[in-house]
């Protein structure tokens, strides 16, 4: 039997992800192994896994060098990689919207020339120009987005919201929702068809545990 292989999103979903698959067997006792290992196997159940930067998870299983991936829905919008979106996993919830200061909420709705910083320079240039039919210059940004309006780089920024902690403490507001987001399964479109039986009985046993 060949390795079935999965990339996993580093970080916030990491954890919940292992514990989901260990919910329906699927485990792998090297990764609790302290080590600087990249790649993980379970000769038993003949799976490998590797953790790599969420944004990377996408590209890993277009490419088919992971059958299947875990990753966040806001990485698969902003990715548009040819690839199979299986599954809901129902955890990792949280929202991409568009955030400033309360002063802003006037120009957010009349305004072109505004200046929208995010990680997500694609899901934000679809919001604004497709379905708001708004100019907006994107600003692209790696990390601590709520900066951006703090000093004046942008007016408001597209970013994820999950308790809404760091917006309250930087005296940001949602302004507007654009979509509700959560951990999603992935798949290679060729391990589809070529480990099918493998791959199904996974999707049903993890569509089992939803809710
Ligand atoms: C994310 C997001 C927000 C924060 C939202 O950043 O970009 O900054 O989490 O979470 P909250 O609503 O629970 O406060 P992350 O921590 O992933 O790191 P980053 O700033 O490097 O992007």
């Amino acid at each position: 039997m060949r390795y079935l292989t999965f990339a996993l999103a580093k970080g916030r979903l990491a954890g919940d992800t292992m514990g989901r698959f260990a919910q329906v067997g699927i485990t792998c006792d090297e990764m609790n192994e302290k080590s600087r290992k990249l790649i993980f196997v379970n000769e038993n159940l003949k799976m490998k896994f590797f953790l790599s930067k969420a944004s990377d998870v996408p590209t890993y299983v277009e490419y088919g060098a992971a059958d299947i991936g875990v990753v966040g829905k806001d990485v698969i919008l902003e990715e548009k990689k040819n690839l199979y979106e299986v599954l809901d996993l129902g955890f990792g919830k949280c929202r991409m919207v568009v955030a400033g200061s309360p002063a802003i909420k006037e120009k957010l709705s009349g305004g072109n020339n505004l200046r929208v910083a995010t990680k997500y320079p694609n899901i934000a240039k679809n919001y604004f120009n497709h379905i708001k039919k708004q100019n907006v210059e994107i600003i692209k940004l790696n990390g601590s987005v709520e900066l951006g309006p703090i000093v004046s780089l942008s007016d408001v920024i597209v970013d994820i919201v999950e308790t809404g902690s760091t917006l309250k403490e930087n005296n940001l507001i949602v302004l507007e929702e654009i979509c509700s987001l959560s951990a999603r399964l992935i798949v290679n479109k060729v391990s589809m068809n070529m480990e099918n039986k493998r791959i199904t009985e996974i999707m049903k046993a993890l569509k089992g545990l939803e809710g």
